[in-house]
């Protein structure tokens, strides 16, 4: 987390931080949320054979982590998901394959090989998704270390059809960071150095690989702020946020990768290097090539080195927590901060009761309001002028206050507490499958209906018989939460394992929902497996073969992350 002056020290709250709220539990929520990520991976090996499930269905996954139980295995992809195939046409890796990728890579530490031995340990926390919903088979990782040797892995699988998959930090949440079937993974995480920061522009040049937290730290040395923040920053790399083109918390601020991205260096599936790391911010020469590989998803090369604009960070930051009675109240809030606080505001985040009732039973922390509220949102705001946000978040806070749009709410009073109040939104996303695994869907919903999509899903479920209080209902609950401030709702069915009828019951229901109200099936997690069968619900005919004709120019072999939504 940046460094965080309280802007405000006389702001008028609008009811103190509850005594709760204070407790030194509180302030070690954040750091434990994110080293979290990796545990799980080191225990992989602890795990148990799962009990084998009855269903065939298209999508059918094996129980996952139980609170008080050993976790159990995760089901393999190509398991849950029958109708895929393995490509015939790709070769299987061979102990010569190895033998040419170690003298290459030229150390131990670069290769993770699972022909010549046993590596199944290893490799497990490579094989499975952050979601421990998918799991791949591959049998060999490869960690280059520079673009050159990129260039000659992927020469080599071309040459060879061996089909790849790029990897980050793994924390991808649509199934296209670990394999399906034996693809090679390349991992970027040893790419991890910072070129140059360009302290009068704020250009930042870097390798994919380095983690989104660490090219922050770096921009903050000088005052700057890398553009893009979500909760897996201390394990997601900048190529993969890249590649995804993910939105995060403060897009409503800084906007998305397809702006910030200056240049960006790639190496094709042919070991073709492609140079396009400008650092300009206009450059009118032709086609904008490099957009194609923000949010490709590692579908037409590996990102090697990216360049992006940093803002100024923001020396005034002030974080608010409100309750809010209604959806229509929410949409009240969200347009008086619009209106009031325009310029400085850089996150409006939305949760419903639920979600919050959720994030308190997995981490067992209090929330920051006393009472109950169907609404939580979360302002936060960065400004230059610490006199000057503080007189606009006051009159806003007057005014929401005063016209009874807000019911409740703190606001915070030093970094610990700015750190907690966030914690409650960003832990919603470890909250969702603490207690077995979790359905999400990701969505541009227009903001007057957005709710209405958690409502009817709720319904849904209280009228399936698949939601209950115990352990004979898969489904715990249906949560809302998300970037109010991009329309972007995230709505995740929140279960006690993985399982087909709960999939059955929402699939392609919710597709359809958002079809009819032209919203997107993805808002920025991208498609990966998780939506290959559903991206007619938000792409022509005409716009899937275009890309498609994309696809085959650059990935003729098709070997870059086969069997994904292209
Ligand atoms: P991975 O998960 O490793 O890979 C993701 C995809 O990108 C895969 O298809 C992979 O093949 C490809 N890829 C990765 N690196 C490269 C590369 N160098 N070149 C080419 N292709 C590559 N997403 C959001 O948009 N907003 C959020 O707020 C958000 N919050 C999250 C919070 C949590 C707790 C978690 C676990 C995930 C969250 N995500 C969010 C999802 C995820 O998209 C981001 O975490 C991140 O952008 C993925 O980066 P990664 O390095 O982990 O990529
Ligand atoms: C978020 O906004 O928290 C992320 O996109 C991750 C999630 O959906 O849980
Ligand atoms: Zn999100």
């Amino acid at each position: 987390m940046p460094s965080i002056h309280r802007a405000v020290p006389a702001l008028r709250r609008l009811r103190l931080a509850n005594t709760a709220f204070q407790q030194p539990a509180f302030v070690t929520l954040q750091a434990a949320a994110r080293p979290a990520y990796q545990i799980r991976y080191q225990h992989a090996e602890a795990q148990q054979e799962a009990a084998p499930t009855t269903s065939a269905s298209s999508a059918d996954h094996a129980p996952q982590d139980q609170p008080d139980r050993p976790q159990s295995k995760i089901k393999p992809t190509a398991e849950s998901y029958p109708n895929l195939k393995r490509d015939s046409r790709f070769k299987e890796v061979t102990a010569e394959d190895v033998k040419f990728f170690k003298e290459l890579l030229g150390s131990e530490s670069a290769i993770i090989d699972g022909v010549n031995q046993d590596a199944s340990e290893d490799l497990e926390a490579f094989n499975a998704d952050w979601m421990r919903k998918y799991r791949g088979q591959t049998k060999v990782v490869l960690k280059p270390e520079s673009t050159e040797q990129v260039s000659k892995i992927m020469k080599y699988c071309n040459d060879n059809l061996l089909a790849v998959n790029p990897q980050g930090g793994n924390t991808g949440l649509v199934g296209g960071s670990v394999p399906v079937f034996d693809e090679i993974v390349i991992n970027l995480g040893r790419m991890n150095k910072i070129h140059s920061f360009d302290e009068v522009s704020g250009i930042l040049v870097a390798d994919a690989g380095v983690i989104l937290q660490q090219a922050d730290d770096h921009a903050a040395k000088s005052g700057h702020i890398f553009p893009l923040d979500l909760g897996a920053k201390g394990s997601c790399q900048i190529g993969g946020n890249v590649a995804t083109n993910a939105g995060g918390l403060r897009l409503i601020r800084y906007g998305s990768m397809h702006g910030n991205i200056l240049g960006l260096e790639a190496v094709l599936p042919d070991g073709t290097i492609m140079d396009d790391l400008s650092k300009l911010r206009k450059n009118n020469t032709g086609y904008d090539l490099k957009q194609l590989f923000i949010g490709g998803e590692g579908t037409i090369g590996i990102i090697t080195k990216i360049s992006i604009l940093c803002p100024q960070r923001s020396p005034a930051v002030n974080v608010a927590y409100f309750g809010l009675e209604s959806y229509e109240k929410v949409q009240q809030a969200f347009r008086e901060a619009k209106k009031q606080l325009s310029e400085i505001l850089s996150a409006f985040e939305l949760m419903d009761k639920q979600s919050q009732q959720l994030y308190h039973r997995a981490t067992g922390n209090k929330l920051p309001l006393q009472n109950e509220h169907p609404f939580y949102c979360l302002i936060e705001t960065s400004g230059s002028n610490t006199d000057h946000d503080s007189e606009k978040l006051n009159t806003f806070l007057e005014h929401v206050m005063g016209e009874e749009i807000v019911s409740d709410g703190v606001v915070a009073e030093n970094e610990t507490q700015v750190q907690n109040l966030w914690a409650c939104r960003e832990g919603i996303s470890e909250a969702g499958q603490h207690f077995g695994g979790v359905y999400k869907y990701d969505l541009s919903i227009p903001l007057p209906q957005l709710y209405d999509l958690v409502n009817e899903t709720r319904e849904r479920f209280q009228n399936n018989g698949l939601m209950g209080d115990t352990e004979d209902f898969p489904v715990l609950d249906v949560i809302g939460y998300g970037h109010m401030g991009d329309s972007n709702l995230h709505l995740n069915i929140a279960t006690r394992r993985y399982d087909k009828e709960v999939e059955k019951a929402i699939e392609p229901w919710v597709y359809e929902w958002v079809a009819k109200r032209n919203g997107s099936i993805s808002a920025e997690h991208g498609l990966g497996l998780a939506k290959k069968e559903f991206i007619g619900y938000s792409r022509s005919e005409t716009m899937i073969r275009l890309m498609k004709q994309i696809k085959g120019l650059y990935d003729p072999n098709g070997i870059m992350n086969p069997y994904k939504y292209i």
